[in-house]
């Protein structure tokens, strides 16, 4: 399932984050370090040094949005998160097709997490920069996302999917990944349709007995899917 999670941070926020990560000069780093031997050599970017200070503020900062959205929540049903990093990408730089690591390693305690979900939080307006569209292959073909300051795509890590060059401007994102109570795609995927269809029975005031049950089967099927 690729979702647009809109206003996962506010526009007050995603200033802030701006301007500590343009004020962070030697946090920036070559992308490459953290890549395996698949992207390596199809990466050109640059992000914030994961050990740094700025790093572990802004990610803070990112995790709180994230534990308070409930379209998150409901969607990735998210059991870790990976402390999020930052990056960005200019004259020419891009990343070509590549799969997201299945396993990585917590950069502050040395954990395992396996990656079900990928997410990209965008974090320049769109209008300032030409190209830097995360094109990510389903089963529908490519989809092609650019989405406004403060908004992010969630979408299964098992995609493959790359960063279009940025001819003009500065694309500027933060990325992690998510390790799921619900490890499937398809799985996650309905339960995140049978929870939104759930909601407008609420807002629609539908049979009160007939909505009980249904939430009843919702925590059933996620108690038989979850590993929490
Ligand atoms: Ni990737």
């Amino acid at each position: 399932m690729l979702l647009h999670v809109r206003n996962v941070l506010t526009t007050a926020q995603v200033h802030l984050v701006r301007q500590r990560l343009d004020e962070a000069g030697e946090a920036w780093v070559d992308g490459r370090v953290t890549a395996g031997y698949q992207g390596a050599p199809v990466k050109q970017n640059q992000q914030i040094d994961e050990r740094s200070a700025v790093a572990q503020e802004l990610g803070d900062l990112v995790l709180g949005a994230l534990e308070q959205h409930p379209v998150f929540i409901s969607a990735a049903l998210p059991r870790e998160v990976y402390p999020p990093m930052f990056n960005r990408y200019s004259g020419g730089m891009q990343f070509g097709s590549h799969v997201d690591g299945a396993i990585r390693l917590s950069p502050h305690n040395g954990l395992k997490m396996r990656t079900d979900v990928s997410a990209t939080l965008f974090l320049a307006d769109p209008e300032s920069y030409d190209g830097g569209e995360l094109q990510i292959e389903d089963a529908y073909g490519v989809q092609s996302v650019k989405l406004p300051a403060g908004d992010m795509v969630i979408y299964p890590a098992t995609s493959l999917h790359r960063v279009t060059a940025v001819t003009r401007g500065t694309r500027v994102a933060s990325f992690f990944w998510v390790q799921s109570m619900v490890r499937d795609d398809g799985q996650r995927a309905l339960l995140y349709d049978m929870d939104n269809a759930i909601q407008q029975l609420n807002n629609t005031g539908a049979d009160i007995m007939a909505r009980t049950r249904l939430v009843g089967c919702y925590h059933n099927l996620l108690r038989q899917w979850a590993d929490a």
